[in-house]
């Protein structure tokens, strides 16, 4: 992995801060100094700053298909919370990068590595979420061009970011959006008068769905690594 990126995973710093302490030469590699902050090291390298040997922290990386009728909160309320199908120490330290609403399914990305969700979660990483959703209306002709500039959703002082509609079937689309706003999908379907039926998410960023519903599996290193 690179080097600024270990750098954060192993402290409190952020990717800037990394960056700024690798340029200033504080931080050696196999006891040399090196300032090139996208050099390429290992785990098994001896990585210091100011001295200090860091190792990375054993972070948890999970994925999950949620079932309809399940919410994404660490605790039960109207529904039963997703955790209770991830039985594992320490559950309550885990959290979601990225709710779907009870009557939302699909794929669902779980961590206690608040770095890692927040590049999934934030409209500056541009990460892709892609939802299938199933509509009450024909789609009209207008609606992708709409999307692609943006539409203003009630309540919210700037349009959506550029979204990208895929047509599947006169009620039934693919949309890919880079941003997170309470509802959005449904909301986005609304400020051009159509309505969300039903509601799934197939993919984030280059992760897919590969379990069945209600089914969880850890994330291996080169898919933590995407983000
Ligand atoms: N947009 C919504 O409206 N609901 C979700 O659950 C996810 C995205």
């Amino acid at each position: 992995m690179r080097l600024d990126k270990f750098v954060c995973k192993s402290t409190e710093l952020t990717r800037s801060e990394a960056t700024q302490v690798i340029h200033a030469g504080n931080v050696m590699v196999n006891g040399s100094v090196v300032i090139n902050e996208a050099a390429q090291v290992h785990e098994n390298n001896t990585i210091a700053l100011d001295g200090q040997r860091l190792k990375t922290r054993n972070f948890r990386y999970i994925v999950m298909h949620k079932p309809l009728d399940t919410i994404c909160s660490n605790v039960d309320e109207a529904y039963p919370s997703i955790f209770n199908y991830i039985d594992i120490e320490k559950a309550s330290e885990l959290h979601i990068a990225g709710r779907l609403d009870a009557d939302t399914t699909g794929l669902v990305l779980i961590t206690d590595d608040g770095r890692w969700s927040f590049n999934i979660i934030s409209p500056i990483s541009q990460c892709e979420k892609v939802y299938r959703v199933g509509l009450r209306d024909v789609i009209a002709d207008d609606v992708s061009l709409k999307f692609e500039n943006g539409v203003q959703l009630q309540g919210e002082k700037q349009p959506t970011l550029p979204a990208k509609l895929n047509v599947i079937g006169p009620k039934e689309v693919l949309l890919t959006i880079t941003e997170g706003k309470f509802h959005q999908v449904k909301r986005m379907f609304a400020a051009v008068g159509n309505r969300v039926v039903s509601l799934h998410r197939e993919k984030i960023g280059e992760i897919s769905l590969d379990i069945n519903v209600g089914q969880w599996r850890y994330l291996t290193v080169d898919e933590v690594n995407l983000f």
